[in-house]
């Protein structure tokens, strides 16, 4: 089981400065932040490094200014909703690295908090200069990793300034990093997969990775028609990409050589308009007339796969099993979703859920609370569920 270096390996932090990864990219709506998520679980690290007498200097990127300063992108906007969140003064500072990060850090008295400007305003950030992760890594004695959701991107705010200082993976980082190893690395077995969403292209990688890992892959979603049509089915005017029919056989055959059990649809909720409430039928396979588009999985289907789910020990979710956003076509996602929830609170499951359809998704159906994790991370969970090494979290690796 890989090890990864935590706050605690770092030793005493009383009077020294710690620089933290946070990701601050929160969704923003009329100037104010509509999702909080990602300020509420960079705070714990913020307030245990305090408790231990170090001065916390947080830094984050926020959209993709390009190496340009974008006013609009300016985490000043930042500074209130976080010193809300962690009930301590916010300090900001119009730059991340130099003079007047350091003057400023000199200047600062009492319990206040530190956050810098968009990291992504220098051009060094995301071609991860090496002078300027010194730049950065200048002004603190100790780096700590609170970002999983950026941790694919081998920037110099997330990989590059690891090399320069000291290091270690935040709390709720330690805590994604051991949910997604016990899901994926080391998991109870049997394991199994939902991949659901629109297109086989998006997700190909996932695809291949996980017939060589889990035991059950149930794929969902639009690109379930994709396998369906490679198989023979007619899937009349679903979305569907006919032109990945080998992809999809391939996935098959490679799954089968690894004893990867894929479940697809076997009854199926179609429709002639893509709008909630629209007229529908549930249907066999063989039944999908020229006009009439796949929205849902059927309830058949989701019964079985219900029941198979109740023989598993570790479920990773990614991607709705139909076009949830609009009813009636939520019910295989909120009934499958049900399923693993009750399996969780009941104890016999281990589910790890992310990717921002799925976790909107998972609380459309309610059951968000009831997942033993829930990754908010976006392109980085996909890449983990790739196999891929992420380089801000291999860089921290004991
Ligand atoms: C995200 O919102 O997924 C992260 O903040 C990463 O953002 P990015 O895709 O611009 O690197």
């Amino acid at each position: 089981m890989v090890q990864f270096k935590t706050i605690e390996d770092l030793g005493a932090l009383d009077g020294k400065r710690v620089l933290i990864r946070a990701d601050l990219n929160v969704p923003m709506q009329d100037g104010e932040v509509s999702d909080d998520t990602r300020i509420r679980s960079v705070a714990p690290t913020i307030l245990h490094l305090m408790d231990k007498g170090a001065q916390v200097i947080v830094m984050s990127h926020f959209g993709r200014p390009k190496g340009k300063v974008v006013p609009e992108m300016s985490l000043e906007q930042l500074a209130q909703p976080l010193a809300n969140v962690i009930k301590k003064p916010v300090v900001f500072v119009n730059d991340c690295a130099g003079d007047v990060v350091t003057d400023t850090l000199d200047a600062m008295e009492g319990d206040a908090v530190l956050l810098l400007e968009n990291v992504r305003f220098h051009k060094g950030e995301e071609s991860n200069d090496p002078e300027f992760a010194q730049a950065l890594a200048d002004n603190a004695d100790f780096y700590v990793n609170e970002a999983f959701s950026c941790s694919h991107r081998a920037h110099a705010s997330t990989e590059g300034i690891a090399h320069l200082l000291p290091s270690a993976a935040g709390l709720s980082l330690e805590k994604e990093l051991t949910a997604l190893e016990n899901a994926l690395g080391n998991p109870d077995r049997p394991l199994c997969a939902v991949v659901g969403g629109a297109k086989v292209s998006s997700k190909l990688d996932v695809l291949t990775n996980l017939v060589e890992k889990v035991d059950h892959l149930i794929i969902g979603g639009g690109m379930a028609n994709t396998f369906l049509a490679a198989q023979g089915v007619d899937v009349g005017a679903s979305l569907c990409e006919h032109d990945l029919a080998d992809t999809a056989r391939s996935i098959l055959t490679k799954a089968a050589e690894q004893d990867c059990t894929i479940h697809l649809p076997t009854d199926l909720v179609v429709a002639k308009e893509f709008k909630a409430g629209a007229e529908c039928r549930t249907i066999s396979l063989d039944d999908v007339a020229s006009d009439e588009m796949i929205l849902d999985v059927g309830p058949a289907t989701v019964a079985g796969l219900s029941d198979m789910l109740a023989d598993c020990k570790t479920l990773i979710w990614n991607g709705p099993m139909g076009a949830f956003e609009i009813t009636p076509f939520d019910m295989a996602t909120v009934t499958l979703a049900k399923a693993a929830g009750a399996l969780t609170e009941k104890g016999t499951l281990i589910s790890v859920a992310g990717g921002g359809d799925t976790v909107a998704a998972l609380n459309h159906a309610g059951v968000a609370d009831q997942f033993s994790h829930i990754s908010t991370a976006g392109g980085a969970f996909l890449e983990w569920m790739e196999g891929k090494d992420l380089p801000g979290v291999k860089v921290l690796e004991k």
